[in-house]
């Protein structure tokens, strides 16, 4: 049976009907169809679907839909300002901190989180901050570069 739920997404409102087992990050890309976030693992372990509900990074296939209602939550969709990339998006793209790309929308959700909550002080509280974003091209070092780049 489907329950009503009221989410604020990247600035707009949302009325929806969801089944209660349904994960935040499956209403995102099959309700709502913002499908830059990823499903990696599905289990916590890859932080592909990394967003942000009311400010804080969250896994989001870790999370069920219902455990948000009136909360408001952020997609890699919203960060840009119409044409204008998040300065974190130009960081990304200035030092190379990516390959294939998969993880990208994840890892710059976090990037965000880690500048806005003061973990990126240094090279190593940033590989910290950063641990639960998995990158398999290996970009470790290029999004460090980019994080730093932005926090200054
Ligand atoms: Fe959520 Fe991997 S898909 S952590």
């Amino acid at each position: 049976e489907k329950v009503p739920l009221s989410l604020k997404v990247n600035g707009t409102k949302h009325k929806l009907q969801v089944e209660p087992r349904t994960t935040l990050l499956d209403l995102l890309r099959e309700q709502l169809h913002l499908t830059g976030t990823k499903k990696g693992c599905d289990y916590g372990q890859c932080g592909a679907c990394t967003v942000h509900v009311d400010g804080q990074r969250v896994n989001s296939c870790l999370s069920f839909a219902v455990m948000h209602d009136g909360q408001e939550i952020t997609t890699i969709e919203g960060l840009a300002k119409g044409d204008e990339l998040h300065p974190m998006q130009e960081a990304f793209v200035k030092h190379d901190g990516f390959q294939c790309g998969y993880c990208t929308p994840g890892q710059i959700m976090s990037a965000v989180a880690c500048v806005r909550e003061g973990h990126a002080g240094s090279e190593g509280e940033i590989r910290e901050y950063m641990s639960g974003n998995i990158c398999r091209c290996g970009a470790y070092s290029n999004i460090v570069a980019a994080i730093q780049d932005v926090k200054q």
